[in-house]
């Protein structure tokens, strides 16, 4: 039998969703909610899917659906209160990110989904694009070496007053860093397969933004095996074309990501090679002295649908007891708790140790 999904929310990110569902065999998108009713009627009829029940009232919906699984692409300031309503009847979940805004909401969600036992995770679903896997694949096999430092940036002029895009953030605290920065953070523990020790953070707000809060947002991250990260990231630029770089430099050369769902390439060092080429410039010309980029290649995907596709597979597979669910809220704390400790070191000015914010905040060590 076909396992029943129920989504709540079907704005930007529940179109995504609702397509990778339709898209996923042996589940069945079996009801939605959605408080705009007009939305949901016009997503329906663009979906072809109006033989499908849509409700306003998640209690109703979760008593006539019977789901067994819930996916929540509703905004942040909701997901509390309907994780508390699904966890009630011990159905899993996945939550978009992130979790909540606050860390206490976030950790209280992790705790029903325990009481339930659920499964519960969250959307972080870059860490499934291809670019993402082999990132991670050339740095855990010590393809690179050690890393040692790395320069992340990522700038956009996301006009919050386009139709296309969601209005909440608008009047959000901190939405770079919640909305954004979060899947970043969350990349950086995934691909380098390293957690971050300490933060240092600053942010603010170019007078033009279309955001209430900062939208700019500068890092200084400390891993546990020693690398130090810059992070630049913002959502209010004054040229309209994004750019994104990832360069990390490492034991065996540099690893350099230049579009964040695409685009890998690498250098190879080795201490004699660099003797060489120092001593070689004296004779050659400068053109020949710069050692090439070389392409890694990486299939090409679909953002936002492959990348989700393979987290509700991964998902799908965690419930079946086929594998340790990867993208779980207990391991969403930790990315949340770095964006939170940026936050945190935004205020106040001073560096901010991870593991004293978790003992701060009350994360118990079975879950660090
Ligand atoms: N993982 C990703 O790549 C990704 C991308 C975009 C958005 N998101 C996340 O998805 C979530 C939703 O973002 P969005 O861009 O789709 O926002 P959106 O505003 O476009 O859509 C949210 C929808 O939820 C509906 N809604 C609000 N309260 C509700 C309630 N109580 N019950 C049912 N429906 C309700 C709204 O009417 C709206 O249609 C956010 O948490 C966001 O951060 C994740």
């Amino acid at each position: 039998m076909s396992m029943k999904v129920l989504q709540l929310g079907m704005g930007v990110r529940g179109e995504q969703w609702a397509a990778v569902v339709r898209a996923y065999p042996g589940i069945e998108m079996s009801g939605y909610v959605e408080t705009n009713l007009l939305l949901a009627e016009r997503q329906l009829a663009k979906w072809n899917e109006q033989n499908i029940p849509c409700f306003i009232d998640l209690d109703e919906a979760l008593i006539k659906v019977k789901p067994d699984l819930v996916i929540i692409a509703t905004p942040p300031e909701f997901h509390l209160e309907q994780c508390r309503k699904v966890f009630k009847h011990g159905i899993h979940v996945i939550c978009e990110k992130p979790l909540t805004e606050s860390y206490d909401e976030s950790i209280e969600i992790v705790r029903l989904a325990e009481k339930a036992s659920a499964f519960l995770g969250v959307s972080m679903q870059f860490r499934y694009l291809n670019v993402s896997q082999t990132f991670r694949r050339l740095i855990t096999d010590g393809t690179m070496g050690r890393p040692s430092f790395s320069v992340f940036l990522y700038e956009r002029n996301r006009d919050a007053r386009r139709r296309d895009l969601n209005k909440y953030p608008i009047a959000m605290e901190q939405p770079m860093l919640l909305e954004q920065s979060v899947h970043h953070f969350d990349l950086m523990r995934y691909c380098y397969n390293d957690e971050i020790k300490a933060v240092r953070c600053d942010t603010w707000r170019p007078e033009w933004s279309t955001y209430n809060d900062d939208p700019c947002v500068a890092a200084l991250f400390e891993f546990e095996h020693g690398l130090h990260l810059n992070y630049h990231g913002t959502w209010t630029t004054a040229w309209n074309v994004p750019y994104f770089s990832w360069r990390t430099d490492c034991t065996n050369g540099v690893l350099l990501q230049k579009e964040l769902h695409s685009d890998l390439y690498r250098t190879f060092y080795t201490p004699d090679l660099a003797i060489r080429l120092e001593r070689a410039s004296w004779m050659i010309d400068n053109e020949k002295r710069f050692e090439p980029l070389i392409e890694i290649p990486v299939d090409p995907d679909v953002a936002f649908h492959d990348d989700t596709y393979r987290l509700l597979d991964h998902f799908i597979n965690a419930i079946n007891g086929k594998c340790e669910l990867e993208t779980s809220g207990v391991d969403h704390l930790k990315t949340l708790g770095v964006t939170l400790a940026c936050v945190k070191s935004s205020k106040t000015g001073q560096r901010v140790v991870m593991d004293d914010f978790y003992k701060k905040n009350g994360i118990p060590t079975k879950w660090l």
